[in-house]
């Protein structure tokens, strides 16, 4: 508590605040009464997303200087790192600028940190890092396997880095998030997910289908052995994935960590097929998908869903939002850019 009080003009850095998630984070950030930095190159997000009661800062945090110059002019008590690419496909194309970018930006911001005293680093990992698990669901203790995709092996590269760093500074907590499937939006439209081109994944492209903008939603694949042969992900609403964050930097802000390194499954425990999930959104917004199943995907994996007993318990975090409300809240940000 008195660590609290004493720091309140202190401020949490939260790179990448302008993307999708990041700029999830900090509306709920801002919610819980914290002040806000955000650093973003807006690259693939948007200055819209910025929270208006952020202090806001474009640029590259793959420049070490310029990162460093924002380090030493706010008072930083705490990092959120989301500022990395992310396409899959795009990454197995531009390998270098993949490992380039994420890389160097995670490297960029712990040597920061540890020059301007700065202890507390949160960081966006996935549920890549475990490929096709042999058993579900799974746990932190599943072993990783060997990525599949660039983009893949930056995440668990980045999470051997933020380990073997911790090993050295025993004073620095970094804690790794692993998220699942993030889909949604807030419930005000104010913010959702904004893909530049055609999108990559499922949600965006199943709005985009659904308001006309795409003919049709390719189903990637009827013949896994799943019960309906679609394949199986745990999607987690994007808010609720917003306040893991915010209790994960409670955590450590409070010395609650037990490790100065610690990683979280962060989803909801239960899967859904993609068939499964095109009924869950017809349901929840009276609208129908027009979708047609065609062949498999290149690197897709079958099925994975999160056990999240170790979050439940350690964060005292659970995912809330019923799918139905997230996928009405994708649906509604569809609608209201539509208006823009
Ligand atoms: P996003 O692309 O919307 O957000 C990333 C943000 O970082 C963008 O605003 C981008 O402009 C910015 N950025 C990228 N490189 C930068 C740099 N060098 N300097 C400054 N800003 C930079 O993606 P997102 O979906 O919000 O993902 C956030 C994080 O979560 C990423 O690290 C991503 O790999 C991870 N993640 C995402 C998913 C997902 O499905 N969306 C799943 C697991 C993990
Ligand atoms: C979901 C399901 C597709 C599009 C990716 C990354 C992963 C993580 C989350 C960052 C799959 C199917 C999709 C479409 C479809 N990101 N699909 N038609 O592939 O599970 O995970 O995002 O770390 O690393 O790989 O997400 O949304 O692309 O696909 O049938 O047009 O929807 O086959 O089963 P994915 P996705």
């Amino acid at each position: 508590q008195g660590h609290r009080k004493e720091s309140k003009t202190m401020k949490i850095l939260v790179l990448g605040g302008a993307g999708y998630i990041g700029s999830h984070t900090v509306y709920e950030l801002i919610d819980a009464g914290e002040e806000v930095v955000i650093i973003d190159n807006l690259e693939t997000g948007h200055a819209e997303a910025v929270h208006p009661d952020a202090k806001f800062y474009k640029g590259d945090i793959s420049d070490k200087s310029f990162l460093n110059e924002v380090f030493q002019k706010e008072n930083i008590e705490a990092v959120i790192h989301f500022a990395a690419l992310k396409a899959v496909g795009e990454s197995v194309q531009k390998p270098l600028e993949y490992y380039r970018n994420n890389l160097n930006s995670l490297m960029n911001v712990i040597a920061g940190m540890r020059e301007f005293g700065v202890k507390n680093l949160v960081f966006s990992s996935s549920c890549t890092v475990y490929g096709q698990a042999d058993v579900l669901p799974v746990t932190e203790q599943t072993p990783r396997k060997q990525a599949e995709s660039p983009y893949g092996n930056t995440k668990a590269m980045c999470e051997d880095i933020m380990r073997d760093f911790a090993k050295v500074e025993s004073g620095m907590n970094l804690l790794a998030l692993r998220y699942f499937n993030p889909i949604g939006a807030h419930p005000s439209a104010l913010i959702g997910e904004l893909p530049n081109g055609v999108p990559n994944n499922l949600i965006p492209f199943l709005t985009q289908t659904v308001a006309g903008i795409r003919p049709q939603l390719s189903v990637f694949g009827d013949d896994y052995n799943t019960p309906d042969g679609s394949p199986i992900r745990d999607y987690i609403d994007v808010v609720d994935l917003a306040k893991a964050h915010v209790v994960a930097i409670r955590r450590l802000l409070d010395g609650k960590n037990k490790a100065n390194y610690e990683y979280f499954n962060i989803g909801t425990g239960n899967g859904l097929s993609v068939l499964g999930l095109i009924k869950a959104f017809e349901k929840a917004t009276g609208e129908k998908v027009n979708y047609k199943i065609v062949g498999r995907r290149a690197g897709d994996i079958e099925k994975v869903w999160a056990d999240t007993t170790l979050a439940n318990q350690e964060l005292g975090w659970k995912a809330e939002v019923p799918i139905e409300e997230t996928l009405a809240n994708a649906w509604k940000w569809q609608q209201a850019l539509m208006k823009k």
